[in-house]
């Protein structure tokens, strides 16, 4: 049998992952790349964000809904239970906002994060003082391995989980996640961010296994294609849930996100067909850019790539990944690079809708052209 290599279960943290707040870029920020590229605003294919390029439709919205004060309405808890599962939850203004209030709301252990992953979990973290250690979060083997050595050693901490993992898309299955639940000690969390969870729902926790110390991020902004509107879920133990209430205040969710949510989670038959149609969109856009990472292979350059429905990853070196970047840039498609350690970097790409027949030319086009001038580079 091939022995695995020894990795080292990490102490604590180490300088290089501190994330500070105002440091972290977003993807989707079209008017910053705008003010750097001079490209007016509605000339950028915006592909720096993992959200469905097929959102909801129905999205009027009657003027009462914003001349009401939204409290929550009955018909907007029943339809989150009917999507979600039958529990008990706290609805947010997107996931972002659970994810800042969770530290404050949870007994001071140290937390175990993914070294690689959306940072603002790091950040929220980092704000609140937390002793943090770090678990490699770019293969499934390697990071079950280092968690499962801290679960054995004993030690007390809260144990976060991006599942599937932005950028790297590494997953773990919910028999994984609820083993390592009940071998958590006493107060200490398991926390799943599930952000990307809907485009695989039985691969949830809340669809099998969701237990009494775990907490669940969803957020409505991905599949449904709609992250403008600002809707986020915690599920998580009715005591936990209160503390991060208390934190959120009243009037938690906009009154237009509860109406537009309301029928996206009643229409099953658009959640369907939209699955289905992004699988197809999943395999058609990896086959687009294909050629441009094929083309930096045969020029020597190490790449490594990972999907998921709605992005794809490829890890290269930082300076041709900056340069792969600045190209796509100048020809006004915005993707996102996401530095790692040492000299490495993602190339994350989302997805566009290939039945836009004129955006898929364009594309195919600067595809060509960034494959020339990578070659001249
Ligand atoms: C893994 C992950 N969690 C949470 C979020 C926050 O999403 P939102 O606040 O729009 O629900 C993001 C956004 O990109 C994400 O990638």
């Amino acid at each position: 049998m091939k022995q695995q290599p020894e990795i080292p279960v990490p102490d604590t943290i180490s300088q290089k992952h501190r994330v500070k707040p105002d440091h972290i870029v977003h993807g989707g920020d079209i008017e910053s790349a705008h003010r750097q590229y001079g490209t007016p605003i509605d000339k950028w294919i915006d592909l720096s964000t993992g959200i469905s390029p097929l959102p909801y439709p129905d999205t009027k919205i009657a003027t009462d809904v914003l001349t009401r004060l939204p409290y929550q309405r009955d018909s907007f808890r029943s339809a989150v239970r009917a999507y979600y599962g039958d529990y008990d939850f706290l609805a947010t203004n997107g996931s972002q906002q659970g994810i800042a209030a969770l530290p404050h709301c949870l007994k001071t252990l140290p937390i175990v994060l993914p070294d690689v992953g959306y940072q603002s979990h790091a950040a929220a973290w980092m704000q609140q003082g937390a002793e943090s250690i770090h678990y490699p979060s770019q293969h499934v083997d390697a990071a079950t391995r280092v968690i499962e050595k801290l679960i054995a050693s004993g030690r007390a901490f809260h144990l976060l989980v991006i599942n599937p993992n932005n950028p790297t898309c590494c997953r773990f299955s919910p028999t994984t996640l609820q083993r390592w639940s009940r071998r958590l000690v006493d107060g200490a969390i398991l926390i799943v961010d599930e952000a990307f969870a809907d485009l695989y729902p039985g691969q949830s926790v809340l669809a099998e296994g969701f237990a009494a110390n775990m907490l669940v991020f969803r957020s409505f902004g991905k599949f449904f294609g709609l992250p403008g509107l600002r809707l986020g879920f915690v599920f998580a133990a009715s005591s936990l849930l209160a503390a991060m209430r208390a934190s959120i205040g009243v009037w938690d969710v906009n009154g237009a996100a509860q109406e537009i949510a309301i029928r996206a989670f009643r229409d099953r038959d658009w959640q369907t067909k939209t699955r289905q149609r992004l699988h197809h969109l999943a395999v058609e856009n990896q086959k687009m850019w294909q050629c441009l990472f094929d083309s930096l292979r045969r020029q020597g350059y190490p790449v490594s790539e990972a999907h998921q429905l709605l992005f794809s990853s490829y890890t290269l070196d930082e300076n041709p990944a900056k340069r792969l970047f600045d190209v796509l840039a100048q020809n006004a498609v915005l993707v996102r690079i996401i530095y790692l350690e040492p000299g490495r970097a993602i190339i994350r790409i989302g997805r566009i809708d290939t039945q836009r027949g004129q955006q898929v030319a364009r594309i195919n086009r600067i595809i060509r052209q960034s494959i020339d001038t990578m070659q001249l580079s």
